[in-house]
């Protein structure tokens, strides 16, 4: 296959923590070429999704990981995968490149872009609320701090629209600070945040489950530091493997068929407690930590997938043909 990678800078990458170089070293081991760009190298002729691209091989050597090609000017179309890999925000350039990739004709499109515009990574959570701690998402502060005050106990706030443990606070009924926190992440009331009951088993850890076409392959348990509140492995969180309870396999299995409908075929859960608290699809990670921890490389399974989807498309346009 020709896959194009559209992600952050390759140079800045960490070889051995990315999983998009992780699909990279899976992809060109099984043989496939890859193209590399970023999102401001997309753009669109008339009705074709175009971008600017060099053909990149990668290896696991930290001295000399990535090696470009020249760069040329190539029709989205043309390549039988992207993988839209650039890391939050979600922000207006982040979508304007999705409505860009929309313009991809036959490439299949990791994740699809209209599924990555439908799903909020916080509030798409709530559409499983069998599964969610109670949560409200409101810009209400007056309204936060009468439930602070009425519930007695910590409340986490967060952005909707945030990632890697960044913004997110621990409320105490007793705290003076927490009007100028709820003040500072509202924006004084014009952006939403989520509220949340505090889930003490978060000191244990914050369980990130990986989902390939719906179905878990691999997770892994983030612990916070003693002297922080966040599990996120980009906030010094420490990894160590885990197997899914019964419960969790349950989340997976109601959440799953609903990835796969909105075209979320490759997605990390976060869940604290057996609480559904996040439902990563813009640039999921965690599948270097899994091969490491297991010897499974999610990876591997990912590239598989793309090849039997590719395949399934391919024999479907000569059917219609
Ligand atoms: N309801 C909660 N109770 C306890 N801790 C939480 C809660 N929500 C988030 N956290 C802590 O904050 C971290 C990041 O939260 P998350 O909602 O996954 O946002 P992000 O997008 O920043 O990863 C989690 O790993 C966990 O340690
Ligand atoms: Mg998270």
């Amino acid at each position: 296959m020709r896959i194009l990678v559209v992600m952050d800078p390759v140079e800045r990458v960490n070889i051995d923590k990315d999983t998009t170089f992780g699909f990279m070293l899976a992809a060109q081991a099984r043989g496939h070429e890859l193209f590399y760009c970023q999102i401001e190298h997309l753009s669109a002729r008339g009705g074709e999704g175009w971008a600017h691209v060099a053909p990149i091989t990668v290896q696991a050597e930290h001295h000399d990981f990535y090696r470009l090609g020249p760069w040329v000017d190539a029709r989205l179309g043309d390549f039988d995968s992207i993988w839209m890999r650039k890391d939050p925000p979600v922000d207006r350039a982040y979508l304007h490149a999705t409505h860009l990739l929309d313009l991809a004709g036959d490439a299949l499109v990791v994740n699809n872009p209209t599924g990555v515009r439908y799903a909020n990574e916080k509030i798409y959570a709530l559409q499983f609320p069998e599964f969610c701690p109670e949560t409200r998402v409101t810009r209400d502060i007056a309204g936060i701090r009468r439930w602070l005050a009425e519930k007695g106990e910590p409340l986490i706030v967060k952005p909707v629209d945030g990632h890697g443990g960044a913004g997110i606070f621990m409320l105490r009924p007793d705290d003076r600070n927490v009007a100028s926190i709820l003040e500072t992440l509202t924006e004084d009331g014009a952006r939403w945040v989520m509220v949340q009951q505090y889930i003490p088993e978060a000191r244990e850890g914050d369980k990130r489950i990986i989902m390939i076409d719906g179905k878990p392959c691999g997770a892994i348990l983030r612990t916070p530091r003693e002297d922080d509140n966040r599990g996120n492995i980009h906030v010094g969180g420490r990894v160590s493997h885990v197997e899914l309870t019964p419960r969790e396999q349950a989340i997976c299995a109601a959440v799953g068929p609903r990835l796969v409908r909105d075209g979320l075929w490759f997605v990390g859960l976060d869940v604290i407690g057996g609480y559904l608290t996040e439902i990563n699809v813009t640039s999921p990670t965690g599948i270097r930590e899994v091969a490491k921890l297991t010897g499974f490389d999610p990876g591997v399974a990912y590239v598989e997938w793309v090849e039997g989807a590719v395949a399934a498309r391919k024999a479907e346009a000569v059917a219609g043909a």
